[in-house]
């Protein structure tokens, strides 16, 4: 099974991440936000090789980092064009990306932007800024799209309930949650219908 590793990117309260196989030591590197050298140093450490770089949505905070990995290694960028125009590998829904004895699933989540991806390996999800833990992301942006957003949430709460959530941003209690604590505690993944989650969302 892939391991994820969780690396504060400090600034905005970002989240990069690795997702690695433990028997080939092959990695992908998530969101670099500002501080792409926490990620390189971190596989270094590990003697993790980077062979993809994988953006969860265009927004700056979580690419800005890209150019540094992407000089500094031989991983391809996989993303969804709706976001980042000419990825080397662009993503769309259920795209499988192999990895070592793994591999990561896209889900194309589009809301908060309208390239936003899901990535899922076994049970654990990393969510970008679609969910983060008690909350979701916005949909007032340009590009933004509230009901794309609340059916987008509405497909991860069908995720198995013990699924681990990995956010885009620390913005919650905790830096993880599960599926199931988020139908218990978070408030726009609570919304029963779209009305509701749209006066909540955009204060309308
Ligand atoms: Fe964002």
């Amino acid at each position: 099974m892939l391991q994820i590793i969780q690396i504060d990117a400090s600034e905005m309260d970002n989240f990069s991440y690795l997702i690695y196989c433990p028997e080939t030591l092959c990695a992908a590197a998530v969101d670099p936000s500002m501080r792409p050298e926490l990620l390189l140093n971190k596989a270094t450490i590990l003697g993790l090789t980077l062979k993809l770089l994988l953006n969860t949505h265009g927004h700056q905070d979580h690419i800005a980092g890209n150019d540094i990995i992407l000089k500094q290694t031989n991983a391809k960028l996989a993303a969804h064009s709706a976001d980042l125009p000419n990825p080397d590998i662009s993503l769309t829904e259920g795209t499988k990306l192999e990895l070592g004895n793994g591999s990561v699933e896209a889900m194309h989540t589009p809301g908060h932007t309208p390239g936003s991806v899901v990535f899922k390996t076994g049970n654990q999800i990393i969510t970008g800024d679609t969910l983060f833990v008690s909350r979701c992301g916005r949909a007032d942006l340009p590009g933004s799209d509230v009901t794309a957003l609340y059916k987008s949430l509405q497909r991860l709460k069908k995720l198995p309930k013990d699924t681990i959530i990995y956010p885009g941003h620390n913005y919650g209690p905790t830096v993880t949650s599960t599926i199931s604590w988020e139908l218990k505690n978070n408030e726009y993944f609570k919304c029963q219908n779209l009305q509701v989650f749209t006066q909540l969302r955009m204060g309308a």
